[in-house]
């Protein structure tokens, strides 16, 4: 079996000074905030597979059906040695993909989470030992530094998470991917788009509450991490549709006034009764919207494919 290499771009420390700074910037301004990378400890990525798999979360479903029937187009058009995927969690879709690729060498999952990178890269090497796995725990928009393997590169950004960043965070990273290909290389892109708004708000508001949980997880985390006691009982999951910038957002909506203390920062928080705290956007996208913002990167839109019902859209790009 080829060895399975796992580095962590990011120390230990770094994670909790960035933890620290992210929840005293985010908690004692108007209105509150904190950031969505920190939904992703181990039980908040287990959490979110069990989103992808409830009936009111389409996104997953339709960007597998799109993955199932271009795989070998993608396959051909990058002729891929090296596959890179950021935000990889469980890797699970990325398997059509990965067996459309024959003669890939290497896949370099990229995560912030440890638990998702090791789990998925397990699974792999069970079906396809040959292959070299080099699973990095890094922040995705912190300026990536990749493994030195062959190309031509594939960099795969599905999910949807893109819509996680906002507009100037997007933009940033667009670049940072740019600068990250060269000629050959290619971007392909997941994106989930504009639709309905009652099917939109079900897919971040499911009937069994378990994106409930998710977002109440980033409470739990801040109170390990921390030692903050938030109760997470003590919120409720507010997901709004905003049909000016296209974006559901999610919110953490405090049931009654309260007071949490956060010891690691010497800090206590006041909510008021009704006060919400926003926990993260997931925008939606139309075809000339991704376009212009590949555009903006430096990056051509070479292909579109959507799913048969329209939801969502893959795209494939590659460096102008
Ligand atoms: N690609 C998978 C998982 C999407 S969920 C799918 O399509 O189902 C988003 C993933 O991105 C999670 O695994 C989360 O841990 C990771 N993530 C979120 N913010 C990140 C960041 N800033 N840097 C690296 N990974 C991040
Ligand atoms: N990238 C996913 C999305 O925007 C992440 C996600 C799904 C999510 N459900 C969530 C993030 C609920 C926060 C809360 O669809």
């Amino acid at each position: 079996m080829s060895p399975f290499l796992l580095t962590r771009t990011l120390p230990v420390d770094a994670t909790d000074a960035a933890l620290r700074a992210d929840v005293l910037h985010g908690l004692t301004r108007h209105p509150k905030t904190l950031p969505p990378k920190w939904f992703y400890d181990a039980h908040g990525s287990e959490l979110f597979e069990e989103i992808t798999r409830l009936p009111e979360y389409y996104p997953t479903r339709a960007e597998r059906e799109i993955l199932i029937d271009r795989a070998d187009e993608i396959a051909r058009a990058s002729g891929a040695r090296t596959l890179i995927e950021l935000g990889s969690g469980s890797s699970e879709k990325t398997r059509h993909l990965l067996d459309a690729l024959p003669a890939l060498h290497s896949y370099v999952p990229v995560d912030v989470s440890e638990s998702a990178l090791r789990g998925a890269a397990e699974a792999l090497l069970a079906e396809r030992p040959e292959l070299s796995v080099h699973a990095l725990i890094a922040d995705f928009t912190g300026g990536l530094a990749l493994p030195g393997t062959p190309g031509p590169r594939l960099i795969a950004f599905l999910g949807g998470t893109i819509g996680n960043l906002l507009p100037d965070g997007r933009a940033a990273f667009l670049k940072s991917v740019r600068s990250l290909l060269s000629p050959g290389d290619a971007l392909l892109l997941g994106t989930d788009l504009v639709k309905e708004e009652k099917v939109l708000v079900a897919a971040y508001d499911d009937a069994a509450g378990v994106t409930a949980e998710f977002n109440r997880n980033v409470l739990r985390v801040v109170n390990r991490e921390l030692g903050a006691d938030f109760d997470p009982a003590g919120f409720d999951h507010v997901a709004l549709w905003d049909p000016g910038q296209e974006w559901i957002e999610m919110r953490l909506r405090a049931r009654r006034a309260h007071t949490v203390k956060i010891p690691a920062l010497d800090l206590v928080v006041g909510f008021e009764a009704g006060e919400e705290v926003r926990t993260e956007v997931s925008a939606k996208f139309r075809r000339e919207g991704v376009r212009a913002e590949l555009d903006t990167a430096g990056l051509r839109l070479d292909q579109w494919w959507t799913d048969s019902g329209g939801r969502f859209a893959l795209s494939l790009a590659t460096a102008v």
